[in-house]
């Protein structure tokens, strides 16, 4: 593979940072890729030495490692617009709605489910998403929780058992008999298509109890925990999370300060996802709270068909600034950066030699073009592995 230089950069975001700015932005200039690796990056007049490399002129535009999506549910069957729709008339959100979609989904083939699948990728990847995390969970049948897992691995490294979404409609009278499938036969069928064990924990879905059982099995079969928690009622997802080490918990809407303390004291990334609070109509996390208080946040579209149908990174960072407290540049950070520490990664979500050569050239001159213009596709070109579209 030649090596390309993208040359001509008017603002980069490298987030090998400093304090006082996390994203490390560089102006005027210039990025080697070699072989699907950041080769060398610096500014443009010091790139007379990569003279072999094909060259790219970007145009003066700005360039941000490609977004790093650590949360989404994208293998599903159906959709639920009738639901938002109610919702939008004056319906509450209720976790019980999940069992529609896997209805849905229980119902679709593997070639239906895979076609969806591809879709949803190309749709992430074209608006800036180079690296994704999918989740099984809408299936909750040993067969359909691991043929998920399957069609989700040949996608993703990043997949993530969330047998423990809520308990199905055949299991409401023997709960318990289901958490144990799902510590134990499903876990089993699982574990060897996953990385990451997932349990939502809130009331309408598993308890604290029940909770922690699922992810110390999960733990014993070699998968880390993350977890769903405190979206939409304070609890203990939280600090069950922090308890055993987990990569993120994600929602955290309701946080008591106890919570924050606890997450600031942690290596346990706190994932914002306010494409839920928007199409739910719940309040916003306080994104700013958890920074002021030293909580490292990630930003991600948990793209699902219930509580969040948008795979756009660049509306999460929108929503983010505008209603979140956020600057552009801690947006931008988390939603690249963020993601990869949530998804425990140094290879992603910064531009530095030897990372891999996943960016995204915005048709902007500066990265708060991505909360300045929102609903407005930005993206110019994306590079993934080195590889370019667009
Ligand atoms: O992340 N919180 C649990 N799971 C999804 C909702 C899934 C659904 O309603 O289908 C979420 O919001
Ligand atoms: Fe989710």
């Amino acid at each position: 593979m030649t090596a390309v230089l993208l040359t001509n950069i008017g603002e980069l975001t490298t987030n090998v940072g400093t304090p006082d700015d996390p994203c490390g932005t560089l102006h005027d200039a210039a990025v080697l890729v070699e072989g699907g690796r950041i080769g060398w990056v610096g500014p443009a007049s010091r790139a007379a030495g990569h003279a072999g490399a094909s060259r790219v002129d970007v145009g003066g535009r700005a360039v941000i490692p490609g977004f790093v999506d650590s949360h989404t549910h994208l293998v599903f069957g159906g959709d639920r617009a009738d639901e938002f729709a109610a919702r939008m008339a004056g319906q509450p959100y209720a976790a019980g709605g999940i069992r529609t979609t896997v209805t849905a989904t229980r119902a679709a083939s593997d070639d239906a489910l895979r076609r969806r699948l591809a879709g949803f990728v190309a749709e992430c990847r074209a608006q800036g998403t180079t690296t994704l995390e999918i989740k099984t969970g809408y299936g909750l049948t040993v067969h359909d929780e691991a043929r998920l897992a399957r069609l989700a691995a040949e996608v993703t490294p990043e997949v993530t058992y969330l047998g423990a979404h809520v308990v199905p409609a055949e299991y409401a009278d023997r709960r318990a008999e289901y958490v144990e499938l799902v510590c134990g036969d499903m876990l089993r069928a699982v574990a060897p298509h996953a990385r990451w064990i997932d349990v939502f924990c809130e009331t309408g879905a598993f308890t604290p109890d029940e909770a922690r059982r699922v992810l110390e099995a999960g733990v014993r079969h070699g998968l880390v925990p993350r977890v769903h928690g405190n979206q939409l009622t304070p609890g203990e997802g939280v600090r069950l999370a922090v308890a055993l080490g987990a990569a993120s918990v994600d929602h955290c809407t309701y946080l008591t300060d106890d919570d924050v303390a606890a997450l600031a004291a942690s290596d346990t990334v706190a994932t914002l996802l306010p494409g839920v609070e928007f199409c739910t109509r719940h309040p916003y996390p306080d994104a700013r709270r958890l920074i002021d208080a030293g909580v490292r946040v990630a930003l991600a579209s948990d793209c699902n068909p219930g509580t969040s149908f948008t795979s756009s990174m660049p509306f999460v960072i929108a929503l983010a600034v505008r209603e979140m407290g956020m600057t552009v540049p801690e947006a931008v950070w988390a939603a690249t950066a963020g993601g990869a520490a949530a998804l425990r990664r140094d290879d992603i979500g910064r531009l530095a030699p030897g990372a891999r050569a996943d960016l995204v050239v915005l048709d902007a001159p500066s990265r708060t073009h991505l909360a300045y213009r929102p609903g407005v596709p930005l993206v110019h070109a994306v590079y993934a592995g080195g590889v370019s579209s667009g």
